[in-house]
């Protein structure tokens, strides 16, 4: 395997904690995504969803998790099936997991192939009253593809229409809500890959590079540290580029004297890192450059204090605002006058703040939990304020990844350079390592 995995503990606590949460005389079913399709005989490299990675460990296609914990028959309580190994398959794809590594990674006794699955299925189904089913609800979610869990969902719906048919996805985001200690060591090694990457990329940037090339920069070294690469679409955006949020084409040349904006984040073990930072391309900030990044700084600073249990995402937004605002009126942006007088529910700061300052972040990057749910220990969510000044060609966004903790909102990008003058002292002294 690629990465070290996380011992099988942690998903034997996981199926525990979701028997404990579900009603009596039920059965789980959740399956592994789809390997996708492109055209011909193309396929996009496999991404585990998320949830049945949360209760398994198993990274791989055609597998399918039943639980049924008031089953008669002890064996047949907590079944994996696996997609069946064969001479064949590993001559021309190579070792999958077999029985054994299922066990293993898994925790589970009872592993079947999955040409066995739906015989399983029918089986459990006859000892229960209802079925919990996996349906990705995200309030964000806008795909017109059906999933494999979509499919069996159609699939249960037609075979037992007589059951009580309960949602998953509820459960498994309360759990996933707060990090457990293995998962924090996982973030932090994802975390650790991107400071890597960063200090590879402070090392070759100049004017001329294109932006590409330092997406290259980032992909070799992740790729070197046993990630499987970037944790979501890298954003590597030069000049007026970082001013589009969602700039991916990475394509331009690097200008002398501009800034660039890098939103990039490592993957390893599925779970995933979340960093920006924003460089001066000739290795300077311009004074201008330099009061606009320290602005964006305070209010990271400040908005970092507030990830506290206890705290409400929608008050925090408001205050870092508020923050913002402060800070956009100094920068000779806003005008105080007008801020008095604006409506609270346009307020003017969002002219150069467009979006919300975090996100809960973990196996998925923009991550499942409620985001109405007041903030506690455990989570784990990224800060990240910005401003945007189209006219000047100026974005500064900077975002680090933080775990909310009793005593102190525990910064897991803390070595990731970000003052100015430190960023400006590594790119010229080449001391960076
Ligand atoms: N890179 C995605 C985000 O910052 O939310
Ligand atoms: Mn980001
Ligand atoms: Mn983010």
């Amino acid at each position: 395997m690629r990465y070290e995995p996380i011992k099988k503990d942690f998903y034997i606590d996981n199926r525990k904690k979701i028997l404990d949460k579900i009603e009596p005389n039920s059965v789980v079913v959740i399956g592994s995504n789809d390997i996708l399709s492109t055209n011909a005989d193309g396929t996009l490299p496999f991404k585990q969803n998320t949830s049945f990675f949360y209760l398994t460990g198993i990274d791989q296609e055609e597998s399918y998790l039943i639980l049924a914990p008031n089953h008669p028959d002890p064996t047949l309580r907590e079944i994996l099936y696996l997609r069946e190994t064969s001479k064949h398959i590993a001559i021309w794809e190579g070792q999958k997991i077999d029985k054994e590594l299922g066990v293993h990674l898994s925790g589970i006794q009872n592993i079947k192939w999955h040409n066995q699955f739906e015989v399983g299925l029918i089986n459990a189904m006859k000892y229960s009253e209802n079925l919990y089913l996996f349906k990705n609800d995200h309030d964000r979610l806008d795909t017109p593809m059906q999933a494999a869990n979509d499919r069996l969902i159609a699939k249960c719906k037609d075979l037992f229409p007589l059951h009580n048919f309960k949602r998953l996805a509820p459960i498994l985001d309360d759990l996933r809500t707060c990090k457990r200690a293995q998962e924090i060591k996982t973030l932090k090694r994802a975390c650790k890959i991107t400071e890597k990457g960063f200090r590879e990329a402070l090392k070759v940037t100049r004017p001329g590079l294109k932006e590409y090339e330092l997406e290259a920069v980032y992909s070799y070294s992740f790729l070197k540290e046993g990630s499987r690469g970037f944790g979501y679409a890298p954003i590597i955006a030069g000049g007026a580029n970082a001013c589009v949020l969602h700039y991916l084409s990475n394509d331009q040349t690097l200008r002398d004297g501009e800034l660039l904006l890098m939103d990039v984040g490592a993957e390893y073990g599925n779970y995933n890192a979340d960093m920006t930072r924003t460089i001066p391309v000739n290795g300077k900030f311009t004074s201008r450059q330099k009061a606009v990044y320290n602005a964006v700084l305070r209010v990271k600073n400040e908005a970092t204090k507030m990830l506290i249990p206890g705290t409400s995402l929608d008050s925090y937004n408001t205050e870092v605002g508020k923050l913002m605002e402060t800070e956009l009126i100094g920068l000779g942006l806003l005008n105080k006058v007008d801020v008095k007088k604006q409506n609270p529910k346009e307020p003017l700061y969002k002219k150069y703040f467009m979006h919300n300052t975090s996100h809960h972040l973990g196996l998925d990057v923009h991550d499942v939990p409620n985001r109405f749910r007041t903030l506690e220990s455990g989570m784990v969510l990224t800060v990240e304020p910005g401003i945007y000044i189209w006219d000047e060609g100026i974005g500064v966004r900077l975002e680090d990844d933080i775990l909310v903790a009793d005593d102190r909102p525990i910064n897991l990008m803390e070595n990731i350079p970000i003052e100015a003058d430190e960023i400006e002292d590594l790119m010229n002294t080449g001391d960076l390592i």
